[in-house]
């Protein structure tokens, strides 16, 4: 569906045109004086300058070839504006296609497209922490938002499955229990099928393996040794990698299942391994690398650069690949299995500089194409109430597990004291209000700047909160429910001045979520379903539906809720969380 601001630019353009004045000039905004009208045109006063006219002159001519049905007001006023109302029954008219369209008539801007979001980015074996949070919760958002504007949406977790973490553990289990069959060299398989160590045991083991490497030269040098070993195939430490895999896999399918964030691709920093060599031989035949201290580069700046950019640093001196590498050879990975037109990175914003490097040494080696959008959204960081890195009671870095229980904690009292739902629904609501807390909490903060987390202001039922959208739709829910069955009801033209503040801002739905899309900001879906939320509750607080005696009129109240409920329903899911039947 055409949005109404193209479509009531369309119909001034129109009337420029016919008034004999360049349609150019009808461009119509919606209005900064919501006190005078919904809508503004100030075409005239530009227009005035090129045809010599006063005008306030050219406004009136203007007006006068405007449709007077689409609209209850059309001023021309001094010097030169054109005011507009819309007529109740252009609004009703909109609405009802937007009603009975497949998702709202929102354009799908971006069918026959694929784009890949990679987010999540968790190390194996490593616990997920906080600092994986805003990269899951937005990754998801905007991973949704593209598919709902019709882009075929790739979720890429991009494990962290090939790093020096494993060749710590495996190096320290060796130390543990050296008589291990993946430690004999003769040992000619099958491995166990079993893990030589449970979850809780590789949490423990890969932090007294840190530690131990900072104190212990001897023990890096041999983890170090391991990690080369392992990424040249030495099956007993590929079986190993494998048992680490599987656990720490499975544990963090958990964590993200209870964030609701889920993943179409499971691959990692592994799989883009074999894709190095013949990257590195490619980009050196291109001469685009140098030698460097010892280590392969390729310089990336540009004449352009306001500040410096280091090369690329693409193997180091001791014949490692590094993050760089790893992330440019995925980039081959994905533009030969999923042809992207768009790839989408979501990191902390102090990786601004390695996504630039990344970006511009994939454009030289030509590993994608000219039109390729490459994208880093870098966020900023959670912060505790200090204004510093959130941190544990003890100082050390949150644990996600931990953030998520102290969330549902905090909730679960509210919902246990207000007495909202029976004792065995107590969890299964509690668990839909955290995350709904949390995320909105996150989400609707532009991405890019730091936030503080309170759970106080979070977790409120009222304000600009999770659970008050929360509660808003459960409301509505409860509204329609005692009316019946609702769904074929259509829009009526707006009863009140309440109703078509409503109706206007669901206008503003489709617009709303391309924006978001464009500028890679959630958080204009917060403000808008914010404001929905708002136009909701003053229209039921301020008519009387259910008591409403005339059927007809309470139909059209019903009708327009039930839009409502399914625009905020549909706005939370793009956020990444759902309502609860009762609250
Ligand atoms: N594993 C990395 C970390 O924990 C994040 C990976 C982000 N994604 C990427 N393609 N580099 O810091």
């Amino acid at each position: 569906m055409e949005k109404i601001l193209d479509l009531i630019t369309r119909k001034m353009r129109q009337a420029f045109a016919d008034a004999g004045y360049d349609p150019a000039f009808g461009r119509v905004t919606v209005s900064n004086r919501p006190d005078l009208c919904e809508y503004q045109c100030n075409g005239a006063l530009s227009a005035a300058k090129q045809y010599k006219r006063a005008p306030i002159q050219i406004a009136k001519a203007v007006t006068e070839k405007l449709d007077p049905a689409d609209y209850s007001l059309v001023e021309a006023v001094m010097p030169g504006f054109i005011n507009l109302k819309l007529s109740d029954e252009f609004l009703r008219s909109y609405l009802e296609q937007m009603r009975t369209a497949g998702d709202f008539g929102v354009e799908k801007i971006g069918a026959g497209k694929t784009i890949v979001v990679d987010y999540g980015g968790p190390n194996v074996a490593k616990p997920l922490h906080i600092g994986h949070l805003r990269s899951a919760i937005i990754g998801e958002s905007l991973k949704r938002l593209y598919a709902f504007l019709g882009y075929h949406a790739i979720g890429d977790i991009h494990l962290g499955d090939w790093g020096l973490q494993m060749g710590l553990i495996i190096t320290e289990l060796q130390e543990r229990q050296p008589e291990l069959c993946y430690f004999d060299k003769d040992f000619t398989g099958p491995y166990p099928t079993e893990p030589p160590f449970t979850i809780a045991q590789l949490e423990e083991i890969y932090p007294a393996a840190s530690a131990k490497k900072k104190v212990d030269p001897d023990f890096a040098h041999r983890a170090h040794a391991a990690t080369f070993a392992l990424q040249q195939g030495r099956p007993g430490y590929r079986a190993i990698w494998q048992h680490i895999m599987n656990l720490s896999v499975a544990d963090m399918t958990k964590i993200y299942d209870r964030l609701d964030v889920h993943f179409e691709s499971w691959l990692g920093e592994s799989d883009a391994d074999p894709y190095i060599p013949a990257m590195i031989e490619d980009m050196k035949a291109k001469g685009l690398t140098v030698v460097s201290d010892g280590a392969l580069v390729m310089p990336v700046a540009e004449e352009t650069d306001k500040k410096e950019v280091p090369p690329c640093i693409l193997v180091k001196s001791d014949g490692s690949a590094i993050y760089a590498t790893t992330d440019l050879a995925t980039m081959i990975q994905r533009m030969q299995d999923f042809h992207p037109d768009k790839i989408l990175y979501l990191t902390d914003k102090r990786q601004a500089l390695h996504f630039e490097q990344v970006f511009r040494a994939a454009r030289k080696a030509g590993i994608v194409k000219p039109e390729t959008q490459l994208e880093h959204v870098g966020f900023g960081t959670m912060n505790g109430k200090d204004g510093k890195p959130f941190k544990t009671r003890e100082g050390g870095v949150m644990r996600l597990e931990q953030l998520l229980a102290d969330m549902t904690a905090f909730v679960r009292a509210k919902v246990v004291e207000n007495q909202i739902v029976a004792d065995e629904e107590v969890d299964a609501t509690t668990d839909t209000i955290a995350l709904a807390a949390l995320k909105y909490g996150d989400l609707s903060n532009q991405p890019t700047k730091d936030y503080i987390f309170d759970m106080d202001r979070f977790a409120a039922f009222e304000g600009n909160t999770g659970p008050y959208i929360l509660y808003t739709i459960v409301r509505v829910k409860s509204i329609l429910s005692k009316y019946g069955p609702w769904e074929h009801l259509s829009v009526q033209t707006p009863a009140n001045g309440y109703a078509k503040d409503l109706m206007l801002s669901m206008t503003k739905f489709g617009p709303t979520l391309e924006a978001a899309l464009k500028t890679s900001s959630p958080n204009l879906i917060c403000a808008y379903i914010y404001e929905l939320a708002g136009c909701v509750n003053k229209f039921y607080h301020e008519t009387p539906v259910l008591k409403e005696p005339d059927k007809t009129l309470k139909a059209g109240h019903i009708a327009l809720l039930g839009l409502a409920k399914r625009l905020l329903e549909t706005s939370i899911h793009l956020l990444g969380f759902c309502a609860p039947e009762k609250m």
